[in-house]
């Protein structure tokens, strides 16, 4: 059974991933191209909600290559595809992969949520062939400065609403600072070669970006009453988010690649 806080059943899911698409897909495909990406590559993007990355991977990679996109409930990645692009209804904690040796690795997201997150990251690793690269990319969910408010209360319901928002994600197994901590655990899982590269932007009310949070706050709305928050405090939360006078950094997407060593076999 799933512990996923947001899972795909939501009607809130569309929205969730046309934000995260909108916003962070042009800094991942420069972290993705990075690795040497090229035609004939065969490549796993794990989790792959929405599928935008997926396809984009397929673009890349051509006919000659090969692209599976898995998720644990891949309802919004249905549409029309080329057939060197699949997807797969998969669990990546509990089943094994169809196959290895991939050329590439993707998951932005995903291992945050997933109380196994170190095993699922031994399984990533494993199913690179020597010299492929792993991308992971994630939040520390707690850096989100207001850089711009309409008066003096704002801030701190803001504040007040995500500290709730991710007091839930924590009950689920979701590690909330696991963004700072890609790093290091991939260098304790074996690849070499990391590097990393943080990206974060200005989010104003009303625009794509905090589309995010009326998303995932409306998703969990019942788990933020248990956390104390009102429904007072919820309505003026989502009117904030409106308001073109409040300006919040975005989530802090800290993208780490490495690569599997190449003398391993
Ligand atoms: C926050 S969304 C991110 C979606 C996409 N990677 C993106 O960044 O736009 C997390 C995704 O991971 C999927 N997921 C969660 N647990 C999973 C698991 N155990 N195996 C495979 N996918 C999982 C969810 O269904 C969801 O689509």
């Amino acid at each position: 059974m799933t512990r996923y806080l947001f899972d795909n059943t939501g009607v809130q899911t569309e929205n969730r991933f046309h934000s995260l698409e909108a916003c962070y897909d042009p800094f991942s495909r420069r972290q993705l191209a990075r690795t040497g990406l090229a035609p004939g590559w065969r490549c796993l993007e794990v989790g792959g909600g929405g599928g935008s990355l997926g396809d984009w991977l397929g673009e890349q990679v051509g006919p000659g290559g090969e692209v599976t996109i898995t998720d644990l409930d891949p309802r919004w990645t249905i549409r029309h595809r080329p057939p060197h692009v699949r997807v797969l209804r998969h669990d990546i904690v509990s089943e094994p992969l169809p196959t290895d040796g991939y050329d590439l690795v993707h998951a932005r997201l995903v291992l945050l949520h997933i109380p196994e997150r170190l095993a699922v990251l031994d399984r990533l690793v494993a199913a690179l062939r020597p010299g492929g690269a792993l991308v992971l990319e994630e939040f520390d969910c707690t850096w989100q400065p207001v850089l711009a408010a309409p008066d003096g209360g704002s801030a701190a319901l803001y504040e007040r609403v995500q500290a709730a928002l991710l007091a839930q994600l924590e009950k689920r197994g979701a590690d909330c600072l696991w963004g700072r901590k890609v790093f290091a655990a991939m260098a304790d899982a074996g690849l070499t070669d990391l590097a990393a590269t943080t990206y974060a932007e200005s989010w104003t009310g009303g625009g794509t970006g905090v589309g995010l949070h009326h998303a995932n706050a409306r998703q969990v709305a019942e788990g933020l009453r248990e956390e104390g928050v009102t429904e007072d405090e919820l309505a003026r939360y989502h009117a904030l988010l409106a308001d073109p006078e409040f300006t919040v950094n975005s989530l802090p997407l800290i993208s780490v690649t490495g690569r599997r060593p190449s003398g391993e076999r």
